[in-house]
């Protein structure tokens, strides 16, 4: 059975000061919310991830990393590794955002390399998948989803795969208030993990965790999770408001 699993992306949000504001507020009220039953994990911006490491202590919210290199450490200026994250208390890592994609050019080859570290570095990756709107009214959204799962977790095998989520994220439903209807979300997660069951086997398939991305929010996410190949959400907007982020974990449970 897949624990669910809620995930805040704070993108470049934030200050010092909210950014503690925020992870005391969920941490003090995700137990509430869900006890046990429930992975929940914060992603701040680097520069704040130490504090709200601090700030969630021993809760039950685990922090995460938006991004991170695939070289343990060099000349590398601007960068940050998998071990440097793992050494501030991060768990898991962010890989292949769309907008790590389609405004700072990643490849999926780039991606790829990011996750396999991030899994040798005893992180948790978070693959993000996720065709542009142009490319779903080409009839492209299972092509595209397919190449970038694919090229995604190259060379990773299936003890590799347990240590990775997968997170659907359609760009035309990032930010812009538009969610992909609970169906439409389904049958990409559906074939995701079709694929996946082909490119390792029925069990690993079975026990990967899919998330929806995309204008998540506490009307929807109920609706979403609902859906039997939804493992849970990977929340933007509705992740800066204590309030909300609590009633969409409470809406996994
Ligand atoms: P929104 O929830 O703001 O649409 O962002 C989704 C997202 O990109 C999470 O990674």
């Amino acid at each position: 059975m897949r624990k669910p699993f809620v995930a805040g992306n704070w993108k470049m949000n934030t200050d010092g000061r909210s950014s503690i504001e925020l992870a005391e507020g969920i941490a003090s009220g995700s137990v509430d919310a869900a006890g046990q039953s429930v992975t929940v994990a914060v992603c701040p911006p680097f520069v704040y991830l130490q504090a709200v490491a601090k700030a969630v202590g021993t809760s039950n919210v685990a922090v995460g990393a938006q991004d991170m290199y695939f070289e343990p450490n060099g000349a590398f200026t601007g960068e940050i590794s998998a071990a440097m994250l793992k050494d501030i208390g991060c768990v898991y890592c962010i890989c292949g955002h769309s907008e790590r994609r389609h405004v700072i050019g990643e490849t999926d080859e780039l991606i790829n390399k990011k996750v396999a570290a991030a899994v040798a570095g005893g992180l948790l990756p978070i693959l993000c998948v996720g065709e542009l709107l142009a490319e779903r009214e080409a009839s492209q959204t299972d092509a595209v989803v397919t190449r970038q799962l694919k090229e995604g977790l190259a060379g990773l095998n299936s003890e590799k795969l347990s240590a990775v989520t997968i997170a659907y994220e359609p760009v035309w439903a990032i930010g812009t208030g538009v969610t992909a209807t609970p169906q439409q979300a389904q049958e990409v997660h559906e074939l995701i993990r079709n694929l996946l069951t082909g490119m390792y086997d029925d069990q690993s398939a079975r026990e990967t965790r899919i998330l929806y991305g995309g204008s998540a929010k506490p009307g929807n996410a109920a609706e979403l999770m609902g859906r039997p190949d939804i493992d849970g959400l990977l929340v933007g907007g509705a992740s800066l408001k204590v309030d909300d982020f609590l009633a969409i974990i409470q809406a996994a449970v």
